[in-house]
């Protein structure tokens, strides 16, 4: 299995906000992914899960009709006419891959804010929390953020656990934040990220990650602040 992490595009947006919603059944509004994809202070990423090329390939043959034999004279014409404005087959989207997750940066200031974080229930524990995770950071380092910071629930042991493994400390407490059940958030930040301590943790638990985790295609697109 090899992942990827990237940048959002439009046609991911749907996936993702499934993902959204799985993660974060309570919040309300929901993200409108596809307004902010042209704000240029909010960065989304998403890890995927990529598919050998051959997976999404043209079938060769013409594709026999379940009920009906042959493809159906309306389908037909409409293949003929797409083949004949699109000869070497209809434009996929830009990947080969599936969603599995995403992370949402905001650039404030000095600030990079992580918004949120998640990754399918079903695929959890496999690193792509992780990997988020430094695409987030490398975006901010990228983007000359000072910092990076983020809440979280104070009941969320295995984020918290995470943006710990990244040097993230506590500095503060949200009391009753979250709407739905008052639950109080925790606000993290990370020391100064362009400092020479925070770049060699952070280029090793990269490199370790990478090491651990071995098929992991690193194809984000950084845009400068
Ligand atoms: C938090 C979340 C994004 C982590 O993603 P993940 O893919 O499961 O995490 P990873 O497999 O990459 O694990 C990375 C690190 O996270 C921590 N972690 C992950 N799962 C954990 C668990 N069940 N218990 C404790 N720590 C855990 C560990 O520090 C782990 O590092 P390690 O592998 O060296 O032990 C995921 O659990 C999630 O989507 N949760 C729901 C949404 C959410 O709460 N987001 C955070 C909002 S602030």
């Amino acid at each position: 299995m090899t992942f990827t992490l990237r940048n959002l595009y439009e046609a991911d947006i749907l996936q993702v906000s499934e993902i959204e919603r799985e993660a974060f059944p309570t919040i309300w509004p929901r993200t409108s992914f596809k307004r902010d994809l042209t704000n240029r202070r909010i960065s989304y990423l998403v890890a995927a899960l990529l598919h050998p090329p051959e997976a999404v390939e043209e079938p060769e043959e013409e594709p026999i009709h379940p009920f009906l034999g042959r493809e159906p004279i309306p389908l037909r014409l409409i293949r003929n006419f797409r083949d004949r404005l699109w000869p070497q087959g209809v434009p996929h989207k830009p990947t080969n891959d599936t969603p599995l997750g995403f992370v949402s940066v905001w650039f404030i200031t000095e600030e990079a804010h992580i918004t949120a974080i998640a990754v399918k229930e079903a695929w959890r524990g496999q690193g792509l929390g992780e990997l988020l995770l430094i695409g987030a950071i490398e975006t901010a380092m990228h983007r000359k953020s000072r910092v990076v910071t983020l809440e979280v629930r104070v009941s969320n042991v295995s984020a918290i656990s995470l943006y710990e493994k990244y040097s993230f400390k506590r500095v503060g407490t949200r009391k009753g934040y979250y709407t739905d059940n008052r639950e109080s958030a925790g606000i993290m930040t990370t020391e100064p990220i362009h400092g020479l301590s925070y770049q060699q943790r952070f280029s090793e638990l990269r490199e370790a990650y990478l090491k651990r985790r071995g098929s992991v295609e690193m194809s984000l697109k950084l845009a400068s602040a």
